[in-house]
């Protein structure tokens, strides 16, 4: 192979791998997620929400960060697994995110000693969360 040939396969290769992304293709819990409880868990504010970093399609909420991508049509372009990977541990896919793993307790510095071995979610709670961002698949 020449060297261009070489170097745009190797670009489309990385590129196929970035868009897949890492994913946790089996749910939590037994109990499947409801897409209803997940939009309010995104939005409690004792609970990290997301709203801090992403703009949501949540209108009655005044405040959306912009830190994160929007998550308006987060249900087309990624998986249920692929969601669910980023919401239990996103350093998974960057390691040097600044959004933070909810269901993770191993690894992390700078853990308030009243939140060391606990999760920001419960599993139930990820599985709600990864039900509603499932269903926003449009702009
Ligand atoms: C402190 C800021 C912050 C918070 C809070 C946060 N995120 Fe993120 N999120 C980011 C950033 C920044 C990215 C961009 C990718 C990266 O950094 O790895 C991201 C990426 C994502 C992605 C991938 C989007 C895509 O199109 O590839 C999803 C899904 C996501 N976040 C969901 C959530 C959910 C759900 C919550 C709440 C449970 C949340 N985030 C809370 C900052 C945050």
């Amino acid at each position: 192979m020449r060297p261009l040939p070489a170097v745009a396969a190797l670009l489309l290769l990385a590129g196929t791998a970035g868009a897949a992304g890492p994913s946790m293709d089996r749910p939590l819990t037994d109990r499947p997620g409801d897409p209803a409880r997940g939009r309010a868990v995104v939005r409690d504010l004792s609970k990290a929400t997301c709203l801090i970093c992403h703009a949501m399609p949540i209108p009655e909420e005044p405040d959306h960060g912009d830190l994160g991508p929007p998550l308006a049509g987060v249900g087309a372009r990624l998986g249920s697994g692929e969601i669910r990977q980023r919401i239990v541990d996103p350093t998974t896919a960057n390691p040097a995110t600044v959004m933070p793993a909810y269901f993770r307790t191993e690894g992390l510095d700078r853990v308030g000693a009243a939140f060391r071995g606990r999760t920001i979610y419960t599993a139930q709670e990820v599985e709600d969360v990864v039900a509603y961002l499932a269903t926003l698949t449009g702009e």
